[in-house]
């Protein structure tokens, strides 16, 4: 008998942490290696940011705190959410939580008992499935395709409601693709939950900040109030304010299902880190410019990851709306091998030989539910950009 719980076997790690270890320990041990994996920007926290943290520190405001969140930091979210997405809430609907992650996994472990369902478009952000896994539900899992965009269609939402199902859950722009909803495409979508008003939606709105070309970000319960109700809507200062360290990720949503999070979390972590939320109270409410800043750059980078990987042999890449990943078809390599005699079988097979043959390191398809494609994340310097994309062009040139 294993000593580990069956939940957890059916559980795996995060791929795109092990990408990231992986480079790390090819880098320590003196390769060149470039790594494209890591989800996060690479920008420092805003000064104004770093100094509300130090001062809370200084202030000695450095104990426990209510469960989930300073009043000052959920009036923030309200404001915020008032301000950006038009949603009013009060303070009760809201929960901040160490991460956008244990919002999430907060959320689903609150509601999901075995047998119900959560309908899940791929490619997915990696931790959707095996969190539903681990509260005991079971993931229903959508692929879309390059042709559409990577966007999930009314249809096949509608296809995928039955009775059991619980939640959908939402992701625009999304990590992998980058890929953003239109309003009228979300509206599309929100039509169909009309229809079932059993279905809840979890909408992680992650990257809202990260869109480009004017396009406008909406998320559900703005673009269909009647959804208001079964609607909880996920954020996070971890991408738009390059706070990924600071572990601060929120959430408003019905006061019922707060408190049911608010319950997990008392009896998990308690509050999120006291410095953290102060820090993201100035995050929230300070000046918003180097937002503005950062989208220029991320977006100048995306048109030359975009334009370096559809001028590769073999690979396809749509150009996203946002965040800061693009996720490019290999369909056109499949088939192939490496000059070290490796046979390029899958989207694994392609990053593995990428990674021991041309020292670049990205997150493949499989781990996002839909191959075969890779994830390569641009919040990197221009400069190892321009290398890294080198590198992959003379990598696919020299496969036979
Ligand atoms: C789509 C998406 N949601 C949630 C998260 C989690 O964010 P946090 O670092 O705030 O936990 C990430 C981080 O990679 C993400 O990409």
């Amino acid at each position: 008998m294993s000593f580990l719980s069956a939940t957890l076997s059916r559980v795996k790690p995060s791929p795109t942490i092990a990408v990231t270890t992986k480079a790390q320990e090819l880098r320590a041990a003196g390769h060149d290696v470039i790594g494209l994996g890591a989800g996060e920007p690479d920008f420092d926290t805003p000064e104004n940011i770093r100094a509300a943290g130090i001062r809370a520190i200084n202030e000695g405001k450095t104990r426990y705190t209510a469960v989930d969140g300073i009043p000052e930091l959920k009036a923030a979210v309200c404001a915020k959410f008032a301000r950006e997405n038009g949603l009013d809430y009060t303070p009760a609907q809201v929960s901040v939580a160490s991460g956008g992650k244990q919002i999430l996994y907060n959320a689903l472990m609150a509601t999901l008992d075995p047998g119900d369902e959560v309908v899940i478009p791929a490619p997915y952000w990696v931790s959707y499935p095996d969190m539903v896994l681990l509260g005991g539900g079971t993931p229903v899992v959508v692929e879309t395709t390059l042709e559409n965009s990577f966007k999930l269609t009314p249809e096949q939402l509608e296809a995928a409601i039955t009775p059991r199902t619980k939640w959908l859950i939402f992701n625009s722009p999304s990590n992998p693709t980058g890929a953003g909803y239109a309003r009228d495409e979300l509206k599309a979508l929100t039509d169909v939950l009309m229809r079932h008003p059993h279905v809840w939606v979890m909408t992680d709105d992650m990257y809202e900040h990260l869109v480009f070309d004017g396009f406008e970000f909406c998320t559900p319960a703005q673009v269909e109030p009647g959804l208001y109700d079964r609607t909880l809507t996920c954020n996070g200062v971890s991408k738009a304010y390059a706070m990924t360290g600071w572990r601060i990720g929120y959430a408003a949503g019905p006061v019922e299902l707060i408190a049911a999070m608010r319950k997990i979390q008392s009896q998990s972590t308690s509050n999120p880190c006291s410095i953290s939320q102060w820090a993201a109270v100035e995050a929230l409410n300070g000046p918003q410019d180097f937002i503005e800043t950062n989208k220029a750059v991320f977006q100048r980078r995306r048109d030359l990851v975009v334009g370096m990987m559809n001028a590769t042999p073999g690979i396809t890449c749509p150009t996203p709306e946002g965040a800061f990943y693009v996720y490019p078809s290999i369909a056109g390599l499949i088939g192939k091998t490496t000059p070290q005699g490796r046979a390029i079988d899958s989207d694994e097979a392609f990053a593995t030989a990428l990674l021991e043959e041309a020292k670049v390191a990205v997150v493949f398809g499989a781990a996002f539910g839909l191959s075969p494609h890779f994830r390569i994340s641009y919040a990197t310097s221009d400069e190892a950009l321009k290398e890294a994309c080198t590198r992959i062009q003379t990598f696919c040139a020299s496969l036979r």
